[in-house]
């Protein structure tokens, strides 16, 4: 998708996509009010017959007898007083999904629509031309691949969007849009990877997809294979593998950007789950709901993603991305319940339940991560279904030891667009990880609090490590009314891409 920005009164063709707030009044809108007088006629006549409230996410499409304008997208935002990150978010996606439904090819919107009258207008502007930008491309995207439908491929979709603004502020916008743009692109990848099925996205194919991204955006990936995890005694994220086919990847990516990354000496360091396919393993996964488990390598693909986006903004930082990558099945050479494997730093685990796996490649990456003696550690990860009876579709969510860690990861994500909500990771969790026979148990005695028990788990690996755990398992998918196309979310790659961002000391 093209995005421009041009100064208010360029001359523009496209779809008006225009934002309301109750009581505003349509017909002074910046680009409704320039339509040609029959255009305005049709306009007028279409809310005399029904009125348009300006609730927020109210949409109203408005056909019009112009081959410049073909259509008005009337969008509600309510009442501009309570419009925050989360409700823009919906409501710029409602309208999208209007211009996608309408088959729209190029859109226009005016940005101050959106926001008005602000102190520190350039910088507010630059943000929501990135918000807006992000949001657009997530409403639009789909995952058509396989489908083989020549009418299906050629359903035009949105090519190109115009942001309209005062001509001192196309500077700043434009800036926004761009990071918007890279950020989308991102969320586009993550998604495509996560939504490939796992007969295609094996652990090998995950790698091949960080490596190709290394090279086009500019950061470096080493794989190692299942002997070199063996030579560095990864027995976690090899005994998960052992039932499968497919060889396990620990897929290892760096980037540092600028002459001296700020924080070039201890990186940033993002681990992500990447379970290619979990079938559960011997604790085999009942059928209802097991196709979704190829989107189980989704922390994986938002770390890959992120570390994209982070090298195309040239963020003059240090990080580190681990993507221990495998594939869970069952099969004569899996592991079993009741099986002990040693991980990387010598800590034993016991396995009791062979479907809790993401936590035993994670441990592995976590006892992997201490070389590099990271600034901050999070790990993103499909970790318990838990988190959905937990907290909904709505947000995921975030626990680590350390408070102040776990503040900045929550902060991020919930003003990049990626919602979480922070648990509890009280001591007495971690008695319910302790084992009879290894150190630590994976699956711990309760059944209850597993969101929470699988990070007393993970905190066991994290030692002093500056670490926050994120459970996306609850935002994999998307919640009824996000706007968003079934399949993978995107979810982490704002966050992550957040973090970096904010590693970056601001000027002034
Ligand atoms: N990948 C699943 C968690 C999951 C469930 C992700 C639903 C997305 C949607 C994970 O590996 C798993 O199986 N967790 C178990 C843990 C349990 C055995 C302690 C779970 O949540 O039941
Ligand atoms: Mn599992
Ligand atoms: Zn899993």
């Amino acid at each position: 998708m093209t995005i421009r920005t041009l100064p208010l009164r360029s001359r523009t063709s496209g779809a008006v996509l225009a934002f309301f707030a109750p009581g505003e009044r349509v017909e002074s809108h910046a680009l409704v009010s320039r339509l040609p007088a029959a255009s305005r006629a049709v306009v007028r006549a279409a809310l005399r017959a029904r009125k348009f409230s300006g609730k927020a996410k109210e949409v109203r499409v408005i056909a019009l007898p112009s081959a410049t304008v073909p259509v008005v997208v009337l969008v509600g935002v309510g009442k501009r007083s309570e419009l925050h990150r989360r409700r823009l978010d919906l409501c710029v996606r409602a309208g999208t999904m209007a211009l996608k439904a309408e088959r729209v090819r190029d859109a226009v919107l005016v940005l101050d629509d959106v926001v008005s009258g602000s102190a520190r207008r350039d910088a507010v502007l630059e943000r929501l031309a990135q918000q807006v930008v992000e949001n657009v491309s997530l409403a639009k995207y789909a995952f058509r691949r396989y489908k083989s439908g020549s009418a299906d491929r050629e359903t035009p979709t949105l090519r190109s969007l115009t942001l309209l603004v005062e001509v001192k502020e196309v500077a700043a916008v434009k800036r926004g849009a761009q990071t918007g743009g890279i950020i989308a692109d991102a969320l586009t990848l993550c998604r495509d990877l996560a939504n490939t099925p796992g007969r295609e996205m094996t652990p090998k194919t995950l790698a091949a997809a960080a490596q190709q991204a290394g090279k086009s955006t500019g950061f470096r990936v080493s794989i190692l294979g299942e002997a070199q995890m063996k030579r560095l005694g990864m027995g976690a994220i090899l005994g998960v593998s052992s039932g499968s086919k497919e060889e396990a990847q620990f897929i290892i990516m760096e980037y540092a950007g600028g002459r001296k990354p700020v924080n070039a000496k201890a990186p940033l360091l993002f681990i992500g789950k990447g379970v290619t396919f979990d079938s559960g393993g011997i604790n085999l996964k009942p059928s209802n709901g097991m196709a979704e488990m190829h989107l189980d390598m989704s922390g994986g693909a938002a770390v890959i993603a992120a570390l994209s986006a982070i090298a195309r903004l040239k963020l003059p930082v240090r990080v580190v991305g681990l993507v221990p990558a495998a594939e869970n099945m069952p099969s004569g050479s899996s592991i079993r319940p009741g099986d002990i494997l040693t991980t990387i730093s010598g800590k034993t685990i016991e396995v009791e339940n062979t479907d809790a796996e993401g936590r035993l490649l994670i441990a592995d990456a976590l006892g992997y991560a201490k070389r590099y003696k990271p600034s901050l550690v999070v790990d993103v990860a499909t970790l318990t279904g838990g988190i959905l009876h937990a907290l909904g579709q709505w947000l995921a969510g975030v626990m680590g030891k350390q408070d102040d860690v776990v503040e900045k990861v929550r902060a991020a994500g919930v003003a990049a667009g990626d919602d979480l909500w922070t648990l509890p990771l009280w001591e007495e969790f971690e008695d319910q990880v302790q084992a009879d026979f290894g150190d630590v148990d994976n699956s711990g005695k309760s059944r209850y609090g597993q969101p929470i028990v699988g990070a007393a788990f993970l905190a066991q690996f994290a030692g002093d490590l500056p670490w926050a755990h994120v459970d996306i398992a609850s935002t994999m998918t998307p919640a009824e009314g996000q706007y968003l196309a079934k399949g993978a979310t995107g979810t982490g790659v704002r966050m992550l891409v957040e973090l970096a961002r904010r590693a970056v000391p601001q000027k002034k």
